[in-house]
């Protein structure tokens, strides 16, 4: 693998799910594969599973890890042909090339703006530092996707899964903030990538990208999607359409104990207790969102070994 931008960076999913599964049963085994290697993180914003995990990932592989949260550091300029007269006080284009004499992979986290579509569907920052570092580059959440988060979603359901092809509803709630898409996106993106039966559902005026929902099946009425559930995925994502706007706050769409019937319960965390999701659900056998946070770190190992495996 050259870079994990992406879920189709991904040569061979199924695979790559069983091998990462594999590796929980002895983490150090490929010690040797990361030793003299650094893994560099760039924080654009705020994160406890995905810092942690990717950090214990690239040691469990005998990596060196240095952290840097941006925002600590110098203004960053995107703009090609900028007059840098205003706060930024370093472009990019050096910054980038800077950090990659400092690390042989880069990995990087940073949200959409949710104000200007255009800017974060181009996804500004991630593919600033893809043309101007020399590394390959591992993306911790970006405008548009969370990858790293869709291929522990994916390793959980293989493990918990007890039909061949599961049902598998993702299901929008509330929430009192604006939150990007990204979650949802790569969760559908995987999903479509393996054999579940997926439903999404959320009121209307949420819907997603063409380019993510394809032909998935898609209700505006939470309870029928919900029917026969094996996982039900949750997850709130501000408006697409609207861009970045809460339409609804509907407290209605919180997943209750009740809905979700005999289905396992995801969220890939954060997540608002009795907001989002009830108590009685969280504190229950059906809630498999540690596993999930547990997951996190071989979704990341399996990706870091594939690209020292290419270095
Ligand atoms: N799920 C996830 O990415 O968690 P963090 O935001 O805490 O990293």
């Amino acid at each position: 693998m050259k870079n994990y931008t992406k879920i189709s960076d991904i040569n061979n999913l199924n695979q790559t799910i069983k091998d990462a599964i594999q590796l929980k049963v002895n983490p150090f085994q490929y010690q040797s594969l990361g030793k003299q290697k650094t893994l560099v993180m760039l924080f654009f914003n705020s994160s406890l599973r995905t810092r942690l995990s990717t950090e214990k990932a690239a040691k469990q592989l005998g990596m060196d890890v240095m952290i840097l949260n941006v925002n600590d550091a110098w203004n960053l300029e995107f703009e090609d042909g900028a007059i840098m007269k205003m706060d930024k006080s370093e472009h990019v284009k050096e910054a980038a090339q800077v950090i990659s004499q400092y690390a042989d992979i880069i990995a990087i986290r940073a949200f959409p703006t949710l104000i200007d579509k255009q800017k974060d569907t181009s996804e500004f920052v991630l593919n600033s530092f893809l043309k101007y570092t020399s590394v390959p580059i591992v993306n911790m959440e970006s405008a548009t996707a969370h990858p790293l988060q869709a291929l522990a979603d994916a390793i959980t359901i293989e493990e918990l899964k007890s039909l061949a092809k599961p049902k598998v509803v993702l299901s929008w709630a509330p929430h009192p903030k604006a939150l990007p898409q990204a979650v949802a996106n790569s969760f559908i993106e995987m999903m479509q990538y393996l054999d579940v039966d997926l439903t999404i559902t959320h009121p209307k005026g949420y819907e997603l990208s063409n380019n993510v929902v394809k032909n998935t099946k898609v209700s505006y009425h939470q309870n029928e999607a919900l029917k026969d559930a094996d996982f039900v995925y949750v997850k709130n994502w501000s408006s697409y359409k609207h861009y970045g706007e809460i339409l609804s706050q509907d407290s209605n769409w919180m997943m209750t104990k009740t809905k979700l019937g005999t289905a396992k319960f995801m969220h890939c965390l954060p997540v608002r207790r009795n907001s989002v999701v009830e108590d009685a659900v969280l504190d229950s056998e059906q809630s498999v969102v540690i596993q999930q946070a547990n997951n996190r770190t071989f979704s990341a190992q399996i990706v870091l070994k594939q690209i020292l495996e290419n270095l």
